[in-house]
Parts: structure tokens; sequence; C-alpha cells
């Protein structure tokens, strides 16, 4: 949460930054600021509370000059969003600057000490007393880059900093403590040193970036960037390469970014089976896997873990495993698995979840995983960040950028992956025969093909906004693979439409939801042609018997189905297996077009950010 952007060129810094906080905003956007080096090496800083547009329009036209900068988007934890409140924060003698982005958990202790040596301070964040501390041991023996290393050993909690000082006008320095968002840091070709939170910030300049870890600084100068430890000692780090093109980082044409890669989804599928899969004897070769793959028969239990829609992916995931590679499975949501001291050793297999490799209880699950000797598997879509780091093995989903703060796409690829991962290891185990697994991966060849086609007409969509666009309150049932899409479809229209949702396995519907259904209740019925169709049928009569408005995702030319809805939409017709990618198109459609009808803000939903680095 929050979003961080640094450089250090020869050019005019403040452009850059507002470049890059745009391409951030979906990390927080309550407020936002930028801090440039001004003349005499006096730091100016401009914030204003809410969006980007408003600190933008504070400039009036004016960009400041200067070619060393820092900026910040916010999602708001200590002190709400005032102008006072936002970042950059810069300590009362106007010596040293910073932006933030964790939780400062030890904030209160350091204030009271820094305020008895008189520092004086102006907003109520935790953040302020980062810059005060580094201002504490800034001197000609402690340099910026040493006075910001002790400062760090004092701060406790996971948190990403970027500080700079007119002391040493060229120079910015970052650091990372624990699991709080990343800091990643690139270069472009004209002598320039930039970092960031996230990546799309960074594509611009160039695909080479270098991920810090926990306990790790970064001091970029003269288009230089230096690493070390925050003991002082150096460090080499190799950079990684991002496959990903800058030009997903715009909207191309769609009005939202959520839109755009919705539509995107059968050209990530393709991305994702790409050299995995074999279209002319349709087997699969997961070399990603290899240090598991060696193993595969001792594992005695797979634990998928994710938070959100990654955990929805999850719960597929593990039907998959357990279905294809007979191997006893578990989900668990990565917040309640972290503290819940799980049973795990050698013989378990824990497969996380985690499209932006930073969210932090999925982080925190996957060290305890780690510690107790579990091996890892990691989905992730960006290589080199933290996740990947932890896990034994990555399957990169291959999804490309996803910026919609409401991932769609992200979670398409993730299943293809979890598919992939399921067929690898009953493959491996013998328990699919070679007919098994050319029906199950010739199906697969043909998703790009029918979400294509699927996506060609939205028609359908804009009229169930329409028709329920007012409606306070939606149901989603689903049986078997259709209730992690009932969850996911849930999520999505609470996420961006603001209208409550839940989502329920059909069956726990007499168990307490079916009193509240009534005629302003929609019940969206997820009920392709599976082995249980025809339980959710007895489901939907059982609505319809209650007055509730059913809409039906069901399978084309399902007459029956179609006749006991009071609107549906039609998948196209394939195998079991594929059903839930197709189902998730409209779980993501009509989230999105009832969003839109509502006139939410679907890129940037209210409270939310795309990355969860804090608790
Ligand atoms: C999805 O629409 C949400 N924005 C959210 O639930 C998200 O899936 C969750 O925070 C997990 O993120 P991750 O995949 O980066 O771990």
């Amino acid at each position: 949460m929050c979003g961080i952007i640094g450089y250090t060129g020869n050019k005019q810094a403040a452009p850059i930054l507002l470049n890059g906080l745009e391409s951030l905003t979906y990390r927080g956007y309550d407020s936002a600021g930028i801090a440039v080096m001004g003349p005499g090496g006096l730091p100016q800083v401009y914030k204003k509370t809410g969006k980007l547009e408003n600190l933008t329009a504070s400039l009036n036209g004016n960009m400041p000059g200067g070619s060393t900068g820092i900026g910040h988007t916010r999602w708001a934890t200590h002190g709400g969003p005032t102008d006072a409140n936002a970042h950059p924060h810069m300590d009362c003698r106007g010596e040293v600057v910073v932006v933030h982005n964790g939780i400062v958990e030890n904030y209160i202790a350091l204030k009271r000490e820094l305020v008895a040596e008189g520092h004086e301070f102006s907003s109520q964040t935790d953040s302020e007393c980062i810059s005060h501390l580094i201002e504490r041991y800034l001197d000609d023996e402690f340099p910026l880059e040493e006075s910001v290393r002790l400062a760090a050993r004092e701060i406790r909690g996971a948190n990403a900093v970027v500080a700079f000082s007119g002391r040493e006008p060229d120079r910015i320095v970052g650091f990372r403590l624990g699991n709080a968002g990343g800091i990643v840091v690139g270069k472009d070709d004209e002598g320039g040193a930039i970092l960031s939170s996230d990546l799309p910030a960074l594509l611009p300049y160039g695909r080479e970036v270098i991920y810090l870890s926990g306990g790790e600084m970064v001091s970029m100068a003269h288009g230089d960037a230096a690493f070390s430890t925050l003991e002082g000692d150096p460090i080499e780090k190799k950079s990684v390469h991002i496959p990903y093109s800058p030009l997903s980082a715009s909207r191309g044409g769609y009005k939202h970014f959520m839109h755009k890669e919705i539509h995107e989804q059968p050209e990530s599928v393709i991305n994702a089976l790409k050299g995995r899969i074999s279209f002319d004897d349709l087997t699969v070769n997961l070399d990603e896997i290899a240090n598991t793959a060696a193993s595969v028969d001792e594992i005695k239990r797979v634990m998928f873990i994710g938070m959100g829609t990654s955990l929805h992916a999850a719960m597929l995931g593990r039907q998959w495993m357990e279905t294809l590679a007979r191997i006893p499975c578990e989900y668990d949501n990565s917040s309640e698995f972290r503290y819940r001291n799980p049973v795990l050793d050698e013989g378990t297999l824990v497969v996380s979840v985690c499209q932006s490799g930073e969210t932090v209880d999925t982080l925190a699950a996957m060290e305890l995983a780690a510690e107790r000797g579990a091996s890892q598997v990691t989905l992730c879509n960006y290589p080199g960040t933290q996740t990947t780091r932890i896990a034994d093995d990555t399957l990169l989903v291959r999804a490309g950028l996803e910026i919609g703060v409401a991932a769609s796409k992200t979670f398409m690829s993730s299943l293809v992956a979890l598919y992939l991962l399921a067929v690898e290891f009953g493959v491996r185990r013998g328990v699919l025969g070679e007919e098994a697994r050319r029906e199950l991966i010739g199906e697969l060849v043909r998703l790009p093909d029918l979400l294509g086609k699927m996506l060609l007409d939205e028609d359908r969509y804009m009229e169930i906004a329409r028709r329920y666009g007012r409606r306070s309150d939606f149901l989603y049932l689903g049986r078997g693979l259709g209730f992690p899409l009932a969850m996911e479809g849930a999520l999505k229209l609470k996420e961006i439409s603001y209208i409550h949702a839940e989502g329920y396995p059909a069956g726990e519907m007499k168990h307490g939801p079916i009193s509240l259904i009534d005629r302003q209740m929609p019940v969206v019925a997820i009920a392709p042609r599976d082995s249980l169709r025809d339980k959710m049928l007895s489901n939907i009569n059982e609505v319809k018997a209650r007055d509730g408005q059913i809409v039906g995702i069901i399978t084309e030319g399902d007459e029956e189905l179609a006749q006991r809805s009071d609107f549906t939409i039609a998948i196209p017709q394939a195998s079991e297996a594929l059903n839930p990618f197709l189902v998730s198109i409209p779980m993501q459609l009509i989230a999105y077009h009832l969003a839109v009808h509502r006139g939410c803000d679907v890129d940037q939903p209210r409270n939310l950010a795309k990355t969860v680095t804090v608790e």
C-alpha cells in the first residue's frame, strides 16, 4: 500500500515523479505529494489531499525544477487523509525529506524521545518521525547514507522508506525492513537512477530491475545505485529482466484499466500456456518447478493459501489437485494460516497464490511454512518479488502488468497455472494416463478462443446493470468448482460497485441465507452443465419459490435452466474442466457493468489498494 518513487539524474525530476505516481495510484489514492531538490540545496515539498489530479492542479502548470526528487501516493494508516499528513514529510529543521510505506510500530516512543529533544511535529503520521530520526544523526561524520542506516536500526515493523537531504543534493537513499511493500531500482539510459515501490513506474525507463529485500539499502547518485545491508556491508545484487511492456501501463482506448485487462485475458492465457504445453502431443512441461517435481512422490499433503481473489484461485487449485493428482489438499486464507499454528512438515507442499509477490500476510504465511520445513511453490505475476525468493519454485502466471485494483487477468492466468500444476502432478504421480492428459490439455488449448468469443458482446451485462443497478444486495451461489467462483463474483461486486454481496456454497443456502430471499434479491446462480448442474437446478427452484430473482450463469442450449431463470448469461459448451475459466468472465463483467452503471470509480475503488503490504 502507498506508492513511492524517487529519481536522481540529469533530467527535470518533477515530471518523472508525477508520471511515476500516475502509474502507481492503484497503491493508494488518499493524497499525493512530491519533493524536489531546489536551488541552494533546499528541498521543496508539494502535497495535496485526494487524488493525484489535485496535486497536479495545485502546481498550476509550474513544474518545479531540480533533477533529484521523491514522490508518494498515500493509503492512510496513521492520521487521516489531510494535506499535513500527506507525504513527503520533512523534519522541522528542513534537512531531511522522506516518503514511507508501512507502519512504524514504535513511533509513539520515538516521537516522545524526539519531542523531548526539541523536534516539532507537523502531522499525525508515524512516517514523520523517520525524517526527524534521520536528521538527528545527520552531520559531517554521518552523511545521509549513514544517518539513514542508523535511523533504520531504530525503527520497528515492516517498512519501506526513501529519503533525501539538501546536504547531498544528488543522492537518494532507500531501505526496506521486513515485508513492507517493495522497493525496486532501475536506471535510465541517460545517467539517471530511479526507484519505485512497483514496476509500472520503472518500465518506461528499462526492463532490468533490482528488488531490495528486507534489511537492505540502496544509495543512488550520479546515475549509479549501490546496495548494502543495514549493518553497512556492501552487497552485489543481480538484476531481474521483466518481460512486460510499459505499454500495458496505459488504458489503450479503454475507459478503465479493469475493462482492458478483462479483454486481455485471451492473450494472457496464451502467454501462460506458451512453452508449457506442447500443442502437438498435448504434454505439459513445467521446467520452473524442477525442485518440487523431483520429489513429487514424497508429497503427502498440499496446502493452498492466498488472500482475496488469489485465495479464490487457490480454492480452485485445491479442487483440481485433489481430483487430478489425488493428493489430500486443503486451502486457507494466509492471514488465518499464519496465526493458527498449522501442522506442517517435509511432507507438506504449500502452494501460495500471490500475483503481486508482496502481500504481507501471504509472505508471513510462507515464512512460517519455510521455518517448519514445508516445500513451497508460489504463483506470482512478477519475477524477483519477495514471494519468489521464499519459495523453492515459482510458477509465473505471466498475465502482464495489471493496474486495475480489482484483479481480473491475474486471476485467470493463476487458474491456468494451477490447472497445469495439477495435471503435471497427476501425470508424474501416475494418476493421469496419457488419454486423460491429452483430453485435459486438449480442452485447455481451446480456452483463448472461447474467451475471445465470450468477450465480443457485452450487451447482456449492460442489461443486467440496467435491471439490477439499484439493488443493494446480491447472493452468489455455486457448487463444487462453482463455489470459489461464487465467492469471487461476490468479491468483485462488493469491491467495485459497493453493492453488498455474499458468495455461498448453494447447499448452504437452506442453512440460513434463504431467509434473505425476496423479490428484491438477485441471486446469481452458477449452474453450468456439469455433474452438479441438477443440484443447482433444485436450488434455483427453491429461490424461485420464494420470489427471488435468478441470474443464471448457464451453458448455452440449456433451455430448462434458461426458463427457470429471470435472466441468463450463457457460457459456451465446453468440458467441465473449462467451466471455471469461462464462468470467470461473467463474474468480472457483471461487477464491471454494475459499477459503471452506478458511476463508481472502477479502477480506484474507495478504501482499497492493489497490494496489501500492511496487516
Ligand atoms: C482482488 O480484486 C483484490 N484487489 C484483492 O482481493 C487481491 O486479490 C488480494 O489482495 C491478493 O493480492 P495478491 O494476489 O497480490 O496477493
